[in-house]
């Protein structure tokens, strides 16, 4: 299987945020990769359910999922409005969720698919009991809050433990994504490592490259192109 390109809009031109994100789908990306920050769980504060509803019909045209990463406090209050605006995945930090199956089951009851994520400092272990019921594993490479922070060097084998668990359990389908510091000079590592969805911010969005050459240049790295 390819390995599947998700652009973060972080670092887009907001001020033509349609546009970027049509330019990253007429690159031929995968997915939509929205990083939702509350200004609590992470500094940062980013995109709310408004910002996706409105950037729906155009990922919906094309097939191309919206991947929507909740780095937020309290998430279950939040799920029901992401859903409705059109996530195709809603992606929670086990750091936020005392109860994450619940949680879990909330996101899949709402037609929606369900990722679990971590911080890189927090064990893999907390991932185990809940693997069988998601459809999307995150790697955070990076500590979540900004976009153009550099690759923890340790994510790579966290990734490989990871695929290993998965393979482990037989639940191959289940996408292993990696979120931070993917370039075109450590992809081919990340991908060779276990992942099936790459997160790429700034590598794709930024003041040197088009969105096209941009994800030209990471597909030819990846041997892919
Ligand atoms: C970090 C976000 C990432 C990040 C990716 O909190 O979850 O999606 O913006 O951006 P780059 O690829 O620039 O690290
Ligand atoms: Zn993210």
């Amino acid at each position: 299987m390819p390995t599947k390109l998700a652009p973060s809009l972080l670092t887009a031109d907001l001020t033509r945020m349609g546009d970027q994100v049509q330019e990253a789908i007429d690159a031929g990306v995968e997915l939509i990769h929205i990083d939702v920050m509350d200004g609590q769980f992470v500094p940062n504060l980013t995109f709310g359910p408004m910002i996706v509803a409105a950037l729906h019909p155009i990922t919906r045209a094309a097939g191309v999922p919206l991947d929507v990463h909740l780095m937020v406090k309290r998430p279950e209050n939040l799920i029901p409005a992401y859903a409705q605006a059109g996530a195709g995945f809603l992606t929670v930090h086990v750091e936020t969720c005392p109860h994450l199956h619940r949680t879990v089951q909330q996101i899949k009851e709402l037609g929606v698919k369900a990722g679990v994520t971590l911080n890189p400092a927090t064990p893999l272990c907390t991932l185990e009991e809940i693997l069988p019921d998601v459809d999307l594993v995150l790697v955070m490479s990076v500590n979540p809050g900004y976009g153009g922070q550099s690759y923890i060097p340790g994510s790579t084998a966290r990734i490989a433990r990871l695929r290993q668990m998965l393979d482990e359990r037989g639940l191959s389908q289940v996408e292993l994504e990696v979120d931070g510091g993917i370039k075109a000079s450590n992809i081919a590592q990340i991908a060779s490592s276990g992942a099936s969805v790459l997160v790429v911010g700034s590598a794709v969005y930024n003041k040197t490259s088009s969105v096209a050459e941009s994800v030209a240049e990471l597909r030819k790295a990846l041997g892919e192109d």
